[in-house]
């Protein structure tokens, strides 16, 4: 299928094709919108069954990026790449490299960071050929690193608010959250809920990463494939998207979803759904803005850690906002998002001239 003709083709800017034979990369980098500012959105690097899996999974994340960026306030435009993961190519420094001149061959149309299977150190070997980069290793005080325990952040802060909205509860003591996909966002999230008096359950395809969490707090492991139907108060899909669709939805026994994932809902008709069975749902883009928070102000080079705290603390704001809106005029939370973001990104006049950095990266 071309990508014109794709469903999730969204008038995309610019989707660029990266083949290099010397390394093995082949990535695919999409540009969603850059109305607001350059696009920003991590690189995920995953075993795709298609080339049009994984073009299917950038032109919906790039899209979602826009999204997650105007509601964040931020000044980004919206893009994703994916880095096609094969047999026989293992991710070496000669990948990441090819990667980062990719990137850098956009000129600053697209800033990339960390996502599902890339590590800060990846992103050090990307930002050896290219400014054009976040999520690196942080220095003192100022803003950077591992985004992910600022998405963990931004989630939980979501998640007491949607318990709230939801539960009528002002603590999260004694409340059960299912926890599916226990990475570095998930690990954050578990800590920060155990030490908050939640009850964790938790599953994961990694055993590694199991262990690793029900070391720093107590929790019941799952199967992966009964995580979501969990009896719990709350559901946090933490792992990949697409898992709230027509067949999970009825046998999903939690009242709230707040959790990491990116492109929970398989389409926009599962808001819906959820809330027909008066589930409420906070949508992706807008609770686990946290880590794009943090990759902003590293990137404009322009603040502390403490600053990226506040920025976050507005999540739980935005989504009380939505809910209350939900329950006043009996339509979907991800509906209303979706409005949102279109509004702020519609209003904006075009940025010819994308914000400069002020803490332009060197390269190495
Ligand atoms: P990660 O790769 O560190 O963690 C994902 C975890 O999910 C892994 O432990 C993996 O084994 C597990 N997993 C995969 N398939 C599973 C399944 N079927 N059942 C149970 N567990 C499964 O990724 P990370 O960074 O923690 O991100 C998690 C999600 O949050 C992703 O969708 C990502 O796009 C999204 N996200 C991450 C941000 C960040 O700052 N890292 C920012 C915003 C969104």
């Amino acid at each position: 299928m071309g990508v014109f003709d794709h469903p999730e083709f969204d008038h995309h800017e610019l989707v660029q094709y990266v083949d290099d034979p010397d390394s093995g990369l082949r990535a695919i980098i999409a540009i969603h919108s850059t109305a607001l500012g350059p696009a920003a959105g991590g690189s995920r690097r995953w075993t795709y069954a298609s080339d049009d899996m994984a073009l299917t999974d950038v032109l919906r994340l790039s899209r979602g990026m826009t999204y997650k960026n105007a509601v964040a306030g931020l000044p980004f435009g919206g893009g994703k790449s994916v880095i096609l993961a094969r047999d026989g190519v293992p991710k070496t420094g000669e990948l990441l490299e090819a990667f980062g001149r990719a990137v850098d061959s956009l000129d600053g149309r697209y800033i990339t960071a960390e996502d599902v299977g890339i590590s800060v150190d990846d992103m050090r070997v990307v930002g050896s050929q290219t400014e054009y980069v976040s999520g690196l290793p942080k220095s003192g005080d100022n803003a950077g690193g591992d985004p992910s325990p600022f998405t963990a952040l931004g989630v939980f802060l979501g998640i007491e608010a949607a318990v709230e909205a939801r539960l009528g509860k002002t603590s999260l003591e004694g409340v059960t959250v299912a926890i599916q996909g226990v990475g570095h966002v998930g690990a954050n999230l578990c800590e920060l809920l155990h030490h908050a008096g939640a009850t964790l359950l938790v599953a994961d395809v990694s055993r590694a990463n199991l262990r690793a969490v029900c070391d720093v707090a107590p929790c019941e492991v799952v199967l992966p494939k009964d995580i979501l139907f969990s009896d719990v108060d709350v559901l946090a899909p933490c792992a990949l998207g697409n898992v709230l669709n027509s067949e999970t939805i009825p046998r999903i026994r939690a009242k709230v979803i707040a959790g990491a994932a990116n492109n929970q809902l398989s389409d926009s008709a599962d808001g819906a759904r959820l809330a027909q069975r008066g589930i409420l749902y906070a949508p992706d883009y807008v609770i686990n803005a946290g880590g794009i928070i943090n990759v902003s102000h590293e990137y404009f080079g322009d603040s502390s850690e403490e600053a990226v705290r506040e920025d976050i603390a507005q999540i739980p704001e935005r989504l009380r906002a939505l809910f209350a809106e939900a329950e006043s005029s009996g339509r979907p939370t991800n509906i209303l998002a979706d409005e949102l973001a279109r509004r702020i990104v519609e209003n904006s006049s075009k940025n010819s001239e994308l914000k400069e950095p002020t803490g332009k990266r060197r390269i190495a």
